[in-house]
């Protein structure tokens, strides 16, 4: 199948069920994305199909329709996305495990509504877990990057 990520076309000659997560960091050697429960239920191994964070545990490849950006694509290390700015000026990570499913879930969010309220955030977050405990850090992260995307 053919499968665009960051960018750039890939053929991958895999089985019709293999989860997108596994194609990612085992045929293209992507790892940024984690895998956590494998079940659609911790949000380590997000990643955006076509700007929306999906979970690539439980989408088969062959499932995907449009282009798939990793943490890797979001920004570079010249150019940080505007959520990946905030990670850094709030020190948001700890361990780091989950942290690249949190910017992915994060910018998604903010990409469909950069105002968001605390409650708001807490909700469009809160299927991403984190065991080092670092959700008020994300939580100003958010606010930060959705300040900055306004132009405040
Ligand atoms: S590894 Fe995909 S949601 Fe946990
Ligand atoms: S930073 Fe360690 S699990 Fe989130």
């Amino acid at each position: 199948m053919e499968l665009t990520v960051n960018g750039t076309v890939h053929e991958v000659d895999v089985e019709d069920d293999m989860p997108l997560l596994w194609v990612l960091r085992d045929e293209l050697g992507i790892t940024g994305p984690k895998y956590g429960c494998g079940i659609a239920q911790c949000g380590a191994c997000t990643v955006h199909v076509d700007g929306l964070a999906v979970r690539s545990c439980q989408l088969r490849a062959a499932d995907v329709n449009g282009n798939v950006t990793t943490i890797e694509g979001l920004g570079t290390p010249e150019a940080l996305h505007v959520v990946q700015a905030a990670w850094v000026e709030h020190q948001v990570a700890q361990c780091g495990y989950c942290q690249s499913g949190q910017i992915m879930q994060a910018a998604s969010f903010l990409d469909l509504n950069p105002d968001p309220t605390d409650d708001q955030i807490d909700a469009a977050m809160s299927g991403n877990l984190c065991r080092c405990g670092t959700y008020p850090r994300i939580r100003a992260a958010v606010h930060s990057a959705a300040a900055r995307l306004r132009g405040a």
